[in-house]
């Protein structure tokens, strides 16, 4: 059968921290032809331990990218109209692999990972001159959360990775830069670079001058030899060495969040969207300024989309626990069998009884940066049952949503007027009123929710050299939404969050 002609074709990698997937859009249409998504494993050796393996985030790819290309093959759509690849993924989780051998040295050590909590402490004791040395040059607070005090734990406990350092074999990458060197041909010529969004999460960034900062190393004693090179969001880095799609320009790069950022067409100063993922992720685009918060919040890279084109930032709050709580009640607790399920049981009593949940599983991040909280479900009666507890793990998301939108509009100083959101939990309608009730402002909800594989791809396919994606916001598909209006009055709301809060204060000094 002849295969449907289409216009130039854009895919896209979104490697989460629950899942990967690979997108294919049509660039002229922004529509979602067909993809595939694999669900990812966590590994906990140790209390507040969170590793993955990296060679099975790699072969996720792969079989994504496969399979992806295998469904386009039943449509009828020839994969050779795919003129490049994006990528997205997981911010600051941490790799350190061989470059003669392009073995990993040790498992992925994930963003949420606590192990660090007292090198934090150790090197918080020597911040030279004023504390503002690490947030004024990166714009983030020392956090077990960033990267670079992960090569660090690397460095002091793994014989495997000083080793490698000492025999300059060792290269240190976010999970961008592992993909995109595996994806380029590995130890045989594969591209060592991370782009400027996932550069500004890992504390060795200089926000300002967009280079690493020699100062910052010094800090943290990463020796700058195994850093990648930083380059645009939006660029040839190299071409796919193997696989369906082998010879394919990837050409586009940006942290998850940040590439949600791009795929709701947030370019304007003060546009925002939330995306709920295994966390929680508000980025505000504060335009061509660095904006610091007095409130809690990260400044960061939001985009920079070309070698020659201006560098965005935003100011982004960060919440650790959101899909991930549903993702506790499934695996950890056994009360919903489907993440979906959660839906139901929130439905069948539409209130959570006076239950109160803080997943404070890895701390509390913005507003708080707590690492000694820990999670507490209070309020409990004999009545509360697994649907009040659901209810309530739903709940918590939206407040922790709350505060760093409350936190967002002191620093922006012009409040929100409705919230756009994205990511999978949005599917969960439960949610998505809560969300609206809870902030008393409308959440709007594009119809096609991949907008972070969108972002991705967008970039890619903008990319010099490829050229087959306009940016031109003319050209930029009107996007149709599904909205959320607030059902609840605003005083019912209130004393919602004003319980949530007293419960967080119960969360906090867990541990000392
Ligand atoms: O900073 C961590 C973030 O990038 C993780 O995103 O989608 O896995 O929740 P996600």
């Amino acid at each position: 059968a002849n295969k449907a002609v289409l216009g130039p074709l854009v895919g896209a990698v979104d490697q989460g921290t629950s899942s990967t997937r690979f997108l294919v859009f049509n660039s002229k249409t922004a529509e979602l032809l067909s993809h595939h998504q694999v669900e990812l494993k966590q590994e906990f050796p140790k209390e507040g331990w969170v590793e993955q393996d990296p060679k099975e985030i790699l072969n996720s790819v792969y079989e994504c990218i496969e399979k992806t290309c295998e469904k386009l093959g039943q449509l009828n759509i020839d994969i050779s109209n795919i003129k490049a690849i994006g990528v997205s993924n997981q911010r600051e989780t941490t790799v350190v692999w061989d470059k003669l051998t392009g073995e990993p040295l040790y498992n992925a050590v994930v963003w949420l990972d606590l192990r660090t909590q007292s090198t934090v402490e150790n090197l918080s004791k020597r911040i030279p001159g004023n504390n503002n040395f690490v947030k004024s040059k990166t714009g983030l607070p020392l956090s077990t959360y960033f990267s670079a005090v992960k090569p660090r734990w690397l460095l002091d406990n793994v014989r495997k990775v000083q080793k490698a350092v000492e025999e300059e074999r060792a290269l240190f990458g976010t999970v961008d830069s592992w993909l995109i060197w595996c994806l380029t041909g590995g130890a045989n010529g594969g591209v060592h670079c991370t782009d400027v969004t996932n550069a500004s999460r890992t504390m060795l960034f200089n926000i300002h001058s967009l280079e690493w900062d020699k100062e910052l190393c010094e800090f943290f004693e990463i020796p700058m030899k195994i850093l990648p090179n930083v380059r645009s969001s939006s660029e040839i880095y190299g071409l796919m060495k193997a696989g369906a799609l082998e010879g394919v320009p990837i050409s586009g790069c940006l942290g998850d969040q940040s590439a949600a950022l791009v795929g709701q067409m947030c370019f304007q100063d003060g546009q925002a969207k939330n995306t709920y993922g295994t966390g929680c992720f508000l980025l505000c685009n504060t335009g061509r300024k660095c904006v610091f918060s007095e409130h809690g919040l990260l400044t960061t890279v939001a985009y920079k989309l070309g070698r020659d084109k201006p560098v965005y930032y935003a100011l982004e709050g960060s919440v650790a626990i959101a899909g991930a709580v549903v993702r506790w009640l499934r695996d950890n607790l056994g009360i919903i069998k489907t993440s979906e399920e959660i839906e139901k049981l929130a439905k069948e009593v539409g209130t959570s009884y006076g239950c109160y949940f803080v997943p404070a599983f890895s701390g509390l991040y913005a507003p708080y940066w707590e690492p000694s909280a820990r999670g507490i479900i209070c309020g409990l009666t004999q009545f509360t049952n697994r649907c009040h507890i659901a209810f309530a793990a739903l709940e918590a998301v939206c407040f922790q949503t709350r505060e760093i939108l409350d936190a967002m509009n002191r620093d922006c100083g012009m409040p929100l007027r409705h919230l756009q959101v994205d990511g999978g939990m949005t599917n969960n309608k439960i949610l998505m009123q809560l969300q609206a009730d809870i902030l008393y402002i409308p959440v709007v909800k594009p119809s096609m929710p991949e907008t972070t594989a969108l972002g991705a791809a967008m970039a890619a396919g903008a990319a010099e050299g490829v050229g087959v994606w306009s940016l031109d916001p003319e050209d930029l598909s009107a996007v149709t939404v599904e909205r959320f209006e607030p059902q609840i009055n605003a005083e019912e709301s209130e004393i919602r969050y004003s319980t949530w809060k007293k419960a967080v204060m119960k969360s906090m000094g867990w541990v000392t």
